[in-house]
């Protein structure tokens, strides 16, 4: 059981200046507009009167759907093109206002060109600004201080009032958006005496926001980025640390540098504080053994002050900015003099459980140095790491005070050299910092953003910039390796390396799609055809039961898990997508023999089979597939929701694939009442299936590599037509060109659905081809991770990332059938042992740690031709053996040879 906490053992402090604090005390109003009649923007006009002058005004708008353009008093004081951002934030510098009458008028837009019907919608804004006795003044109109209309004609700013403007209203929903400008950094600390270095002390600790932790001037721990993201409302994920060490007799102190972190860090479509509210709050524990075993508590609680932090920005997705100068030496010391400091203030108890982090956390995982540094005409260096990854930079820096070192974070570069960033769509990535000009130089690395990036353009560098003193900082979460595969051929070497760094960079405490733009979301979709490869090259228990946790504290009442995790988008039971909550407890089951997760998920499971069942009792998946994106990027798609192979064929395989697995987990966990009944479903999908898509001469739907694909993969295609549906397709994908036409969903299943029946030799064709499309493709074009497309180096920059594992689910083949080795049994209790071996694979070797040992592999061509395959078998672990051309064989613990004639 996951270990939880009370949260109200801990005062919630607030994470936020004085000032922050009367600015959210002021608060604000949306206003909304009727339902819109087109795609035309909708008119706000606010006039008001100032009794007295403003000086240093400021303007915080938020606006949903965007913010197209702002004016005061007829003057423009922001505008915007960008038709495919969501909801909207902005920050606008108004300058002295004089007293007496004004005017703001403001446009917004209602339309996405995805969701392509105009939306409800609305703004609120909140003007503050220096009134003539210093105090800063806050005005937050109401909704009906707003008058709005929709298609005003061209001088609507400067009209005077008459219908069609209407009332402004409140919006009849709770938006759960209460927008707030980025903050600064904040200290936080405590004085503890203490009679008698402690026997032990543990610190149990987490934030809102995020932190890192200090006693006496150490760093607690070596997470990063705690807490890790999560669906804040329903779950906060907390850190525990043996700080036995840390603590002496007599005077100590106890530290936390806060900032945004995910909390309180835009989510693409949520904007800031995506799943929670202001202010940031740390909450933390110390509980000390005094030697005679005395117990102490020392809780966040009245006691404890706080200061501004040097870090005066920090975002997920935009980075990070510190100024050194603002530092405070010894500030998590006990000889610090904190007078100065104001005392921190107790905010509101979140309503989410508090979860132990029991999944490994995000850790600083190695270092990698510049592989080369250009300089541009400008000044600026631009480094190449030669490795796309996911992390950041340390910089070790000597120069004078107040001096600014810009970076910027991009994974292609422009044909000048510099770094082209258009890609990453919103997302900043920019970090920041200003020296404070020690002599003996100083290092930084920032603390609260990380960047999805192969090259970094540095610019401000006093001097000349050397190769070690910026280093790139791969960060991911820190899962135990446990695949290793070598290979004399360079295409399925890249292929191997390429998916294994996808993997680090997107294993993010969530399984994410990317690592760059301004996205980064758990998409279900691309773990769950990812996971059985993400299996075989880390140990993924702890990190799947955490995310299975996510997935159920997200999931809809109804019983639909939802598409991303946390539930950033609305969107929830895709077919393709939300099977995450099926295939991951099973593959977790098959790898490792857990059932544990099975039952821990069961309930859960059995609610998302009921509620596809449910209005869908002939057996099709017709009803509730709400945004169905089918087979995701296929070749063949003209624009994203194209349907290449039909979307009711896609969702009602992978409906039928979940039932399969349902019955194996029913039957591992002992639910023999369970088994009956999704045996029954399995069956009656299967026959609508075949009624609905398979026909007579084992064509299947509408043709496509996919359709055939799935069929098979998912033991859909009646015995008979068998060998007529492989045929059917392999002839399909040599008339295109010996290429696939695959996209998210059919992709991970392509080889071995050749391999298994009969199409070996065309398997290992499309693993080896280099022509467009092909992971080939993508090695010889220089890729380090896995591409989003298979045009990656084409498509359109709008959607294209250069660091998705999705495509890269095709490894798990490598490890099955070029090294040989999978599952036969839960847990590898028997090994399966069916090599390919063909001479077109050259030679190679693999190590795979199971929970029975490690399992080794090595194969290679000998000098007449023949394949030879060497397998070593750790004890206890029945192998079975398949080698093409001879009979399965049983062999036991050792070292045994196998060789094919040519
Ligand atoms: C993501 C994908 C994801 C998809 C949903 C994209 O924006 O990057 O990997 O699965 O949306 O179709």
């Amino acid at each position: 059981m996951t270990t939880s906490f009370d949260a109200h053992s801990a005062t919630w402090l607030a994470a936020e200046s004085p000032a922050e604090r009367a600015e959210r005390d002021a608060g604000w109003h949306w206003a909304w507009g009727p339902a819109p009649v087109d795609e035309a923007p909708r008119q706000f006009l606010w006039d008001f009167t100032l009794a007295q002058a403003l000086g240093d005004a400021r303007l915080l708008i938020a606006a949903q759907k965007g913010l197209a353009s702002v004016w005061l008093d007829g003057r423009s004081v922001h505008s915007s093109e960008d038709v495919m951002g969501g909801r909207e934030l902005r920050d606008i510098a108004l300058g002295s206002l004089a007293a007496g009458p004004h005017r703001l008028a403001v446009q917004v837009r209602l339309f996405h060109p995805f969701i392509k019907k105009p939306l409800e919608g609305g703004l609120a804004a909140r003007l503050s600004g220096m009134s003539g006795g210093g105090a800063v003044q806050f005005l937050a109109p109401q909704a009906h201080d707003w008058l709005t209309r929709q298609g005003a004609a061209e001088g609507w700013q400067q009209t005077s009032i008459a219908p069609p403007w209407e009332a402004a209203r409140p919006p009849a929903y709770d938006l759960e958006w209460r927008p707030t400008a980025p903050q600064g950094s904040r200290l936080l600390r405590r004085h503890v005496e203490l009679p008698a270095a402690p026997l032990a002390a543990t610190l149990t600790i987490t934030a809102l926001g995020g932190y890192e932790a200090e006693i006496n001037g150490l760093r607690v721990g070596d997470a990063r980025l705690a807490p890790e993201n999560s669906d804040f409302r329903k779950r906060l994920l907390v850190q525990q640390h043996d700080v036995t060490a840390l603590l002496r007799a007599g005077p100590n102190a106890l530290g936390a540098l806060v900032a945004d972190g995910f909390y309180a860090s835009e989510a693409i479509g949520r904007g800031r504080y995506p799943f929670g509210e202001a202010p940031r709050r740390l909450w933390a524990r110390l509980e000390v053994t005094l030697p005679g075993g005395e117990q102490r508590l020392i809780a966040t609680d009245e006691h404890w002050r706080s200061a501004a932090g040097p870090v005066t920005f920090a975002e997920i997705y935009h980075g990070e900015t510190h100024d050194a100068r603002l530092e405070q030496a010894g500030w998590s010391t006990p000889g610090f003099d904190d007078r100065a400091w104001e005392p921190a203030w107790a905010a509101p108890v979140p309503p989410c459980a508090l979860n132990l982090q029991e999944s490994p956390p995000i850790r600083a995982v190695m270092t990698r140095a510049a592989e080369s540094i250009t300089t541009l005409p400008n000044g600026d260096h631009v480094i190449d790491f030669g490795q796309n990854f996911a992390g950041w930079c340390r910089i070790q820096v000597k120069g004078e005070a107040g001096r600014t070192v810009t970076l910027r974070f991009a994974e292609l570069l422009n044909a000048d050299g510099s770094v082209d960033m258009s890609n990453l769509r919103a997302a900043r990535c920019t970090d920041r910092y200003t020296l404070r000009g020690d002599a003996a130089g100083e290092t930084w690395e920032p603390r609260f953003t990380y960047h999805g990036f192969r090259y970094v353009q540095v610019s401000g560098w006093p001097g000349e910039l050397q190769a070690g003193n910026v280093e790139g900082v791969v960060a991911h979460s820190d899962l135990p390796v446990t695949g290793h595969f070598e290979s004399s051929q360079p295409i399925l070497q890249g292929l191997w390396h390429n998916t294994l760094w996808s993997q680090r960079s997107n294993f993010f405490g969530m399984p994410t799609d990317c690592p760059q733009r301004d996205e980064r979301l758990g998409w279900t979709g691309d773990a769950q055809i990812f996971w059985p490869t993400a299996a075989y090259n880390m140990d993924v228990r702890g990190f799947t039961r955490r995310f299975l946790a996510d997935l159920r504290a997200s999931q809809q009442a109804g019983g639909a898990y939802m598409d991303t995790n946390p539930p950033a988008l609305p969107a929830a039971g895709a077919p393709g997508w939300s099977d995450a909550g099926v295939v991951l407890p099973h593959t977790v089951w098959r790898h490792y023999g857990e059932t544990a997760l099975i039952s821990e998920h069961w309930d859960s499971m059995e609610r998302w089979m009921a509620w596809i069942a449910e209005p869908n009792v002939e057996g099709l998946w017709r009803q509730r597939r709400d945004v169905d994106f089918g087979d995701w990027l296929s070749l063949d798609a003209k624009s994203l929701m194209d349907e290449t192979t039909p979307k009711l064929l896609t969702a009602t395989a992978c409906w039928a694939r979940m039932l399969g697995l349902m019955v194996d987990m029913a039957t591992a966990i002992g639910r023999s009442d369970r088994v009956a009944h999704f045996k029954g479903w399995q069956t009656r999908v299967q026959a609508a299936f075949q009624r609905e898509f398979i026909r007579p001469d084992g064509r299947i739907g509408n043709d496509s590599h996919t359709g055939a694909i799935l069929a098979l993969a998912f033991g859909l295609v009646p015995p008979a037509l068998l060998q007529a549906a492989a045929d059917h397709l392999a002839a399909n994908i040599r008339r295109r060109g010996t290429l696939l036409t695959t996209g998210f969903l059919g992709t991970p299943f392509s080889l071995d659905v050749l391999a298994d029946h009969g199409h070996a030799g065309l398997a290992v064709d499309l693993l080896l081809r280099t022509e467009f499309p092909s992971w080939g493709y993508m090695v010889k074009r220089g890729a380090t991770t896995i591409w989003e497309r298979w045009n990656g180096d084409t498509g359109d920059l709008a959607m294209n990332s250069f660091n998705h594992y999705a495509l890269g689910a095709i490894t798990a083949f490598l490890y099955r059938r070029v090294a040989g080795v999978e599952a036969a049994a839960p847990g590898f209790a028997q090994l399966g042992v069916r090599p390919l071996m063909d001479p077109r694979l050259g030679a190679g070797r693999m190590s795979h740690d199971t929970v029975r040992g490690r399992i080794e592999t090595a194969w290679g061509v000998d000098g007449d031709g023949c394949c030879w395959f060497e397998l070593a078998v750790p004890p206890g672990l029945p192998a079975s053996v398949q080698v093409p051309g001879a009979e399965a064989q049983q062999v036991g613990p050792g070292r045994h040879r196998f060789t094919r004639m040519a």
